[in-house]
């Protein structure tokens, strides 16, 4: 991105997975590292936004300079996005938010008994991005698409069914990219255009994505 093409604008990214609590000492999680993330957070910040950035537990450096707000599951995940989100321009939601979380967390650490089966109830997580990009005035919303099949389609009934500005299609079944690697290829997708970006670095394709999504902002409304 060229150094000043967010000058002015206020980034909010998430990244990361969701921990959902079992029991004081369990969770349910999910191989998310961050890495898509931070590398999108530290090329908003080098493009000259103020960026924030909503991550839940991962082991990476926090990138100097923007502002960190650390969460653990995806209703802290969205209570930390809600209460940022003024004045925001552009969010982006590379956070692989658990889609359910348990039905009910235990007090104490449950206890193994001497039945085989053991069941758990889940129940459904709110849709983070889906209710950012709900709100009025909404910023440009972004999301990625983690699919193991029929990648472009199920990609683009989520920029639909989420009302998002654009979608980032990302293959998590090829070996080497996705989940936890250091290399990403995905499919950008909006309402009229599919753009294709090769296997690269994650800080290479966050460069050229940051790029990409600051060109297609809308100019900066009067705050
Ligand atoms: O973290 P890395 O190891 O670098 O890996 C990067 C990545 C594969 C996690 C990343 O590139 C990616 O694809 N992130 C989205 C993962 C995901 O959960 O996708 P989804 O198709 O389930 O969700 C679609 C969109 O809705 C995403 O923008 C997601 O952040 C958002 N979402 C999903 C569920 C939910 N309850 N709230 C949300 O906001």
């Amino acid at each position: 991105a060229t150094a000043s093409s967010l000058r002015g604008r206020k980034v909010m990214i998430t990244a990361g997975p969701t921990r959902e609590a079992l029991d004081p000492v369990r969770y349910i999680s999910n191989h998310s590292s961050g890495k898509m993330g931070y590398a999108l957070a530290q090329a908003a910040l080098e493009a000259g936004a103020e960026v924030h950035l909503v991550s839940g537990p991962v082991h990476l450096q926090t990138p100097a300079g923007v502002v960190y707000h650390p969460v653990e599951s995806a209703e802290e995940m969205l209570a930390a996005c809600l209460a940022q989100l003024k004045a925001c321009d552009l969010f982006i939601g590379a956070a692989a938010v658990a889609d359910y979380r348990p039905v009910a967390v235990a007090e104490q650490k449950l206890k193994k008994g001497a039945e085989e089966l053991m069941e758990l109830r889940l129940t459904k997580n709110p849709d983070i991005i889906a209710q950012v990009a709900a709100q009025t005035p909404k910023p440009f919303t972004v999301g990625f698409a983690a699919e193991t099949q029929n990648l472009l389609a199920y990609a683009r009934s989520k920029l639909a069914r989420k009302g998002l500005d654009m979608i980032i299609a990302n293959d998590v079944s090829a070996p080497g990219i996705g989940f936890n690697s250091d290399e990403n290829a995905v499919t950008l997708i909006t309402a009229d255009s599919e753009t294709h970006f090769a296997t690269q670095s994650k800080s290479i394709l966050a460069k050229t994505l940051i790029e990409y999504i600051a060109a297609q902002l809308p100019s900066p409304s009067i705050k």
